[in-house]
């Protein structure tokens, strides 16, 4: 087993089957009225948390609990963090308190490498700036292969804001290494140029939307981060969903059996509208729930629990 997970593409093709069949046993789990087991007993799971989050940090503090570990949450905000001290300095405070693991959420790219330097235990990446988001991938790839009974061949359309999407790269790269054929979808200026070529040979590139829906078993629907856009991207946001979000129109185009995914938050109404994530082929509410399961199974694997 690997020690970190720190990107999508630390996972081959066995582990991260490996990681959704355990997860499919930790879900089994869910359904009880005790929903505790003893496997990390005793062991520490700090969750670091430099950028907001509901679900992520949420999905982990449970997934973390589930298997009896000791969580400690630290958030930024309130913390020394806010009188200047450097992630370094934090990352050696929780190595003498002796983390067995590091979940990390930072809004820089690459802070998850860094902090897997400074600290023995294993770190998991929660999502690092615009880079990468890989437990994300897991439980998108889990609620796919739930679904749609297969990952193998499966045709995913990835659409909207691709460019600032740490989900969007972390979905490319472990779905193409699960044999999905996926087409990233979303205005020119959204989508970084050499994404095709740069991630993957079985990843192809569309700026149109309604050319792609028929030919889709799975829609996953970005939100539009505009948190993390300093230029105009797009004329305005009535243009962008008229061209670029899912409506119940353009939902109609998908084949019978297709999905729709989004990871949230969402922007009703922008990237989708709220009849289509409130109908029944929106996965929204089930990510949340596997989720835990997938978090489960990774802080399970990387610890070695019994
Ligand atoms: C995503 C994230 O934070 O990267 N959300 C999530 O983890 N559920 C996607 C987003 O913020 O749009």
């Amino acid at each position: 087993m690997i020690k970190h997970l720190r990107s999508a593409a630390d996972l081959d093709a066995a582990t991260a089957t490996l990681i959704l069949d355990t997860a499919a046993e930790m879900a089994a789990l869910s359904g009880r009225e005790v929903k505790k087991l003893p496997a990390l007993r005793g062991r520490t799971v700090v969750n670091l948390f430099y950028e907001d989050s509901t679900r992520t940090r949420i999905s982990f503090e449970a997934a973390a609990k589930r298997l009896s570990a000791d969580v400690i949450n630290f958030s930024a905000k309130g913390s020394s963090v806010s009188k200047g001290e450097s992630l370094k300095d934090t990352a050696l405070t929780l190595q003498a308190m002796g983390a067995d693991a590091v979940v990390i959420r930072h809004s820089a790219s690459g802070a998850p490498h860094r902090l897997a330097g400074w600290v023995d235990g294993s770190v998991v990446n929660a999502g690092d700036g615009t880079h990468e988001h890989p437990t994300q991938a897991l439980l998108d790839a889990y609620t796919m292969r739930s679904r749609l009974g297969r990952l193998d061949g499966l045709r995913v359309a990835i659409v909207g804001d691709v460019l600032h999407s740490r989900v969007a790269r972390s979905n490319v790269l472990l779905l193409t290494t699960l044999g999905a054929q996926v087409t990233v979808v979303g205005p020119p200026t959204l989508i970084p140029l050499d994404v095709a070529a740069a991630l993957s040979s079985r990843t192809r590139v569309s700026y149109d939307l309604d050319a792609v829906l028929p030919d889709s078993d799975v829609v996953m629907m970005l939100r539009v981060q505009t948190e993390r856009m300093q230029d105009s991207y797009f004329p305005s946001a009535r243009e962008y969903s008229r061209r670029y979000g899912l409506d119940m129109p353009r939902m109609k185009k998908l084949p019978e059996h297709a999905i729709v995914m989004h990871p949230g938050p969402m922007n009703r109404g922008m990237e989708i509208a709220p009849e289509v994530a409130d109908s029944p082929r929106s996965t929204i509410v089930e990510q949340v729930a596997n989720g835990v399961s997938v978090r489960m199974a990774v802080l399970y694997l990387l610890l070695g629990g019994k």
